[in-house]
């Protein structure tokens, strides 16, 4: 692993929060297509190019002891952070979409990038190895830097070849990929370039959330249970998938996502582009606006990845209701965002959630001191 000090050349995007310019376009006009039944929403799915990374069907499972202690709904876990790739989690299914068109492009090496705890590059690096392929990550600092810790430790295992940049923001990070990806085809090789905020590689991530929807609705369905609620912790790709599955499949379930980061752009207007790139790719009718999202950024704390008196409470009570391990950066913030929501009456003590795990528990090991520190009990 190289620990690199970096000096970012500023590209015009640099020192933003929102996603490059030219990237960013208001959803047009909500469409209220007529229903899709899932037959009919799996083909289009099918027809999207994919390659068989994920372990589906995740299970349902029902949670009543985590349920008694929120004092209210009937809470039901889609167990995301089991759909295998190296402790598996949400990215996995999106995996599923982006590597097709990754072994199409005859690439040799992936070049990708985010914090040093991702669980994405986490994620990435894992589907490399499956499918004969390098990874080259370029990581930026964040809370816990270059700690051979969590998903770091893993991505090191897994023999990824790690640059960690002394750097905080994401945002500076696509100059720093180009930069990898140029000196990796420079030495000969066929690099493939993940680029973070572009909207093909979003939209086509997007599609396995999709997928999800139309998996969780089966399994309600023979369940017999009516969801009133998903919540999900997501900054875009996921609940865009999630949201334009349910919408397309004409079910009127709420779905809430909790980020787990404050961009510049609201979470609602991506998510409603994502979603809305997604339906086209997959030659369906629905669109959304950016009301049709719900998105909440108050659980997120002082920023991004650090460990909240809520979400700490939040992930003692799942693990020590259900032996549900949540995960320090996203999934506990997700929860902490359902417990404020029942105790305001936002989620009705009759109805009925589904929280989705979307995974991200090798991180829980890199955050042990901030996770032991003692808080009042909920
Ligand atoms: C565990 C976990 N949950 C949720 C998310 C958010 O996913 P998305 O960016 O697809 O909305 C991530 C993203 O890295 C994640 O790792």
């Amino acid at each position: 692993m190289r620990v690199l000090a970096v000096t970012v050349r500023v590209a015009s995007d640099a020192g933003s929060t929102a996603p490059p310019r030219g990237t960013t376009r208001m959803p047009g006009t909500r469409t209220l297509a007529r229903p899709l039944d899932r037959a009919a929403l799996r083909e289009r799915i099918a027809a999207i190019p994919s390659v068989h990374l994920a372990h589906l069907p995740t299970p349902l499972e029902h949670c009543p002891r985590l349920a008694a202690r929120l004092g209210g709904p009937d809470l039901w876990v889609k167990r995301d952070d089991l759909t295998g790739l190296a402790f598996g989690g949400n990215k996995t299914r999106q995996l599923e979409y982006l590597f097709a068109d990754i072994v199409a492009s005859g690439a040799d090496v992936v070049v990708a990038g985010a914090y040093t705890q991702s669980n994405w590059c986490r994620q990435i690096t894992a589907a490399t190895r499956k499918l004969d392929l390098d990874a080259a990550l370029v990581l930026v600092h964040g809370e816990k830097g270059p700690e051979r810790q969590g998903n770091l430790l893993l991505d090191e295992l897994m023999g990824a070849d790690v640059t960690v940049v002394d750097i905080d923001d994401i945002q500076r990070l696509p100059p720093l990929l180009r930069e990898k990806a140029a000196e990796l085809a420079a030495a000969g090789r066929r690099p493939y370039l993940v680029s973070p905020f572009e909207l093909g590689v979003l939209a086509r991530s997007s599609v396995g959330y999709v997928a999800a929807a139309v998996e969780l609705d089966e399994q309600l369905e023979r369940a017999g249970v009516h969801a009133d609620h998903i919540y999900v912790a997501g900054a875009n790709m996921t609940p865009a998938g999630l949201l334009l599955g349910m919408r397309a499949l004409g079910r009127d379930t709420r779905v809430v996502g909790i980020s787990p980061v404050r961009w510049d752009e609201p979470r609602e207007v991506d998510i409603a582009r994502i979603a809305n790139a997604t339906a086209e790719l997959l030659g369906i009718e629905t669109r959304l606006v950016a009301d049709d999202v719900t998105s909440y950024e108050d659980y997120v704390g002082p920023r991004y990845g650090v460990v909240t008196p809520e979400s700490r409470e939040a992930m003692r009570l799942a693990a020590s209701t259900e032996g549900l391990i949540l995960d320090p950066v996203y999934t506990s913030k997700a929860l902490a965002g359902l417990i404020d929501h029942v105790r305001r009456g936002q989620v009705g003590a009759g109805e009925t959630v589904v929280f989705m795990h979307t995974g991200g528990t090798p991180a829980v090991f890199s955050y042990a001191p901030e996770l032991l520190a003692r808080s009042a009990p909920l």
